[in-house]
């Protein structure tokens, strides 16, 4: 049966185990994968701005020896004319054996696979999911921590619209032993569906804060975000929100050593660049990271094995 990806949900925790253990084996084996997509094609469908899904998608599908077609912005797709997301979506799956797709519309990727004749990724949809973005947070987690359990994990920012956050929250309630620090200004607390419908349903504990400072020397890893300008009705409101947590060096030094430090990228103002050069910065590994498991994805559902 063909398989999409919406959701993180949408896959069980062993497939996951299972996406990461080919991951690790990709990294270790490069060659073993050269050709294992050989006349396969992915179609790359943005319709809104990405730098590390779109290209990160794109390397991995040449890694496999796969070949990449697809557009990077609405304006440039027929979209521009007003043709609708499952019309291009019917018509690029003619094309190509497999799409990521990326659109402003929560669920759009649902609608788009009821006419795809391909399995489709959702590469980020709205303020809502970014289940291939969890998944390099996951593989990143895994080779830092080597465990999903027993983690006390802070998520800091926009965590109302941070789409990364709500499936990543979404992945690690599934693990035992898991806590949650919520920092964020009150207007951009973590949604009620996520409290309610993940956090209570699963009994994860959890507290909400406005101080970063207070809370970083209890954390395993710090998840930073940055405000999302593109899902403000109101510019002065972002302008008021958006630098309202900076990690630095300073306030670093509160973290334990074994901390890890990660964003999903890009980044504005919210970790001064001079936290890279801190071994307990994650987040250009989240980056590599993301190509391994996008290879493992691509392999997985177009059924490929070796
Ligand atoms: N993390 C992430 O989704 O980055 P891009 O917007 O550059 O794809």
């Amino acid at each position: 049966m063909m398989r999409h990806l919406f959701d993180i949900v949408d896959l069980s925790v062993e497939e996951i185990d299972e996406l990461i253990s080919v991951a690790n084996d990709i990294i270790k084996n490069p060659d073993k994968y050269a050709n294992a997509c050989n006349r396969k094609k992915l179609a790359t469908l943005f319709f809104e701005p990405s730098t590390r899904t779109r290209l990160s998608f794109e390397a991995a599908m040449l890694e496999l020896g796969g070949s990449i077609l697809g557009f990077s912005s609405a304006n440039s797709s027929s979209s521009a004319k007003g043709e609708s997301v499952t019309d291009t979506i019917r018509t690029v799956s003619c094309y190509a054996d497999i799409i990521a797709m990326r659109h402003p519309k929560e669920g759009a990727p649902v609608a788009a696979a009821r006419r795809s004749l391909v399995p489709i990724i959702n590469a980020g949809d709205g303020g809502h999911n970014h289940p291939t973005q969890t998944l390099a947070d996951l593989l990143t987690i895994n080779r830092e921590k080597g465990r999903f359990t027993n983690l006390t994990v802070g998520f800091c920012g926009d965590l109302k619209f941070g789409r990364t956050v709500h499936s990543l929250v979404n992945a690690l309630s599934r693990y035992e032993d898991i806590k949650f620090v919520f920092v964020s200004p009150d207007e951009l607390k973590i949604p009620k569906y996520i409290k309610e419908g993940v956090l209570a349903k699963n009994n994860i504990p959890y507290v909400e804060e406005n101080r970063l400072e207070g809370v970083i020397p209890n954390l395993d890893i710090l998840y930073m975000t940055r405000v999302q300008r593109e899902r403000f009705f109101n510019e002065a409101d972002y302008i008021r929100l958006r630098d309202c947590y900076i990690l630095d060096n300073e306030k670093l030094k509160l973290g334990r050593e074994d901390l890890s430090v990660m964003h999903p990228l890009p980044r504005v103002n919210e970790i001064a660049v001079e936290v890279d050069d801190d071994p307990r910065a994650c987040y250009f590994k989240q980056v590599e990271n993301g190509k391994y498991i996008r290879m493992a994805l691509i392999l997985k559902l177009l059924g490929v094995t070796l």
